[in-house]
Formats: structure tokens, C-alpha cells, sequence
């Protein structure tokens, strides 16, 4: 391949695709690894970092993660192999929505409501939610990231943050844990990304391609890179910062 042709990198700097710190990642795994699950199911699961973390923490789990994302996906097996995890772990290519997927004792729902669903939101979470109780076995776990505004967004920040952008797609977190109890679950554990987590991965998301973007201002890709750094940059600066939160939802099935 010349070097016209490569692509540049992506979230090569980031441990996870969401706004997660390594000590927050430590205690969600310490809790999910106390229940001792022998199945772990991760949707919509990227490089599924969390998942083999458990897998590393819980000798003799299994796990299946599901994504569209095939680099993504050559990521985690990867790492599954230098782990010693690869023979625990399977990566599937395909759509959560079409995958006929077994219960397990854990599962991991993070950032990934649309792998569930094609609803607008936030009918998205409720179905998201609906489909993970399913997908729960009885007293296992359901670990849940998803949106709720901070605080209710003004007109400015919301025409800044991404197309056709609405008040009503999010509730609080108050309406966020209250569509989990709906769905059938109480929540063992209620957390969100605070803003270091955020500055964080906003930066990390960025971060490869501006470091490229640096070094090759005459690639063919440069200009179109360039677009798409700095609308993601402005909508999260204008638009979505200390507005837009990560809630992660430990919850548990009840009937
Ligand atoms: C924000 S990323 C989160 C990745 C991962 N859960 C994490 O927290 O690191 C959302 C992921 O959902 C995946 N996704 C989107 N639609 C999907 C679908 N229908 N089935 C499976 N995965 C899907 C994307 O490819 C992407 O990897």
C-alpha cells in the first residue's frame, strides 16, 4: 500500500470507546467479576475491553462479543491472543439485531443502545433496555451506558451538537434509571463519566488524526480529516460539553 492510500489511524490512544477511566473501569470489573459469571456477553462490543478484562478476572468464563466494526473487532482478538484469552473469547461480525444470541450472566450494553434497536431515541433506550432483559440470565447482570442530559440543553447547544439534534432525546438521569426499572431491572449501581472522563476520550477520539493530519497536510484524505476533526471538535465545544452525560447502569433482572 503507498502511503496515498493508507488510511489515517484511529482511537489508538483510547483503552475504551467511551468516556471511562481506568479507576472506574477497575470497580466495575471488581463488582462484575464478585458474581462469578461463566457467560459474558458484550453488544455493540468494539474492541471489547471491558469483556476480556472480566474474562482475565473470572478464570473460565466465556465470552462473545458482538459488532459491525471488523477493525474493531481484529483489535480485540488481538489483544484476546496476547492475553491468553483466545480460546475464552469469540468476536462476531454482524448486527446484534441479527445475531441469535444466548442469555449470560453478564452483559455489557456500552454506548451501544443503536446495535439493539433502529427506534429514534428515546424510544431507542427503553427498546435497548427490553432486549437486555432478555438477554440476562435470572440473577445475573446487566452493565448499561448510555446518554442523559446533565442539564436541560439551550437552543445554541443544541443546534451545535449534531444534525437535527432535539431536548427530548435524552431524559435526566433520574428518567434514565427510571426506563431501567421499567424494563424489568433495579440498579445495583448508578455512576456517570465525570468531565475528566469526557476530556479524556473527546481528545483521544481526535487525537491520532490530528497528529496525522499534522504530518500529512497534502494527503488526499487531509481535507475531508480535516472537516470531520473540527465539526466533531465544535459540536463537542459548543454543543454537547457538561451537557450530555455517560450514565453506567449496574442493574439487575427482577420479574
Ligand atoms: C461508541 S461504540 C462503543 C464500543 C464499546 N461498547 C465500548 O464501550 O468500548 C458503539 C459500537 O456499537 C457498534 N454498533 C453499531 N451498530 C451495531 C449493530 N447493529 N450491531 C452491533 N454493533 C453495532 C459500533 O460499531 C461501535 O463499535
Amino acid at each position: 500500500m503507498t502511503e496515498s492510500q493508507k488510511l489515517p489511524p484511529r482511537l489508538t490512544t483510547l483503552s475504551f470507546h467511551s468516556p471511562l477511566s481506568e479507576p472506574r473501569a477497575a470497580s466495575l470489573i471488581e463488582r462484575a467479576a464478585a458474581e462469578a459469571p461463566s457467560t459474558v456477553l458484550d453488544i455493540g462490543c468494539g474492541w471489547g475491553e471491558l469483556m476480556l478484562r472480566v474474562l482475565e478476572a473470572v478464570p473460565g468464563a466465556r465470552g462473545t462479543g458482538v459488532d459491525l466494526n471488523g477493525e474493531d473487532l481484529a483489535r480485540g482478538r488481538t489483544n484476546a491472543a496476547a492475553r491468553g484469552l483466545a480460546d475464552r473469547v469469540e468476536f462476531l461480525e454482524k448486527s446484534a439485531t441479527d445475531a441469535a444470541l444466548d442469555p449470560a450472566d453478564l452483559v455489557f450494553c456500552l454506548s451501544a443502545s443503536h446495535a439493539l434497536s433502529g427506534a429514534e431515541p428515546p424510544r431507542l433506550t427503553t427498546e435497548a433496555l427490553r432486549a437486555l432483559r432478555g438477554l440476562v440470565t435470572p440473577g445475573g447482570r446487566v452493565v448499561f451506558a448510555d446518554g442523559y442530559w446533565q442539564r436541560p440543553p439551550t437552543p445554541q447547544e443544541l443546534g451545535a451538537m449534531w444534525p437535527d439534534a432535539r431536548a427530548d432525546e435524552y431524559d435526566g438521569l433520574a428518567g434514565l434509571v427510571d426506563r431501567a426499572v421499567a424494563a424489568g431491572f433495579r440498579p445495583v449501581w448508578i455512576e456517570t463519566a465525570n468531565r475528566d472522563e469526557w476530556e479524556t476520550f473527546e481528545s483521544g477520539y481526535q487525537s491520532d488524526q490530528e497528529v496525522w493530519l499534522a504530518g500529512h497536510p497534502d494527503h488526499p484524505l487531509a481535507e475531508e480529516t480535516r472537516e470531520k476533526l473540527d465539526r466533531h471538535r465544535s459540536s463537542w465545544l459548543r454543543g454537547y460539553r457538561d451537557v450530555l452525560g455517560i450514565a453506567y447502569l449496574t442493574l439487575v433482572p427482577v420479574d
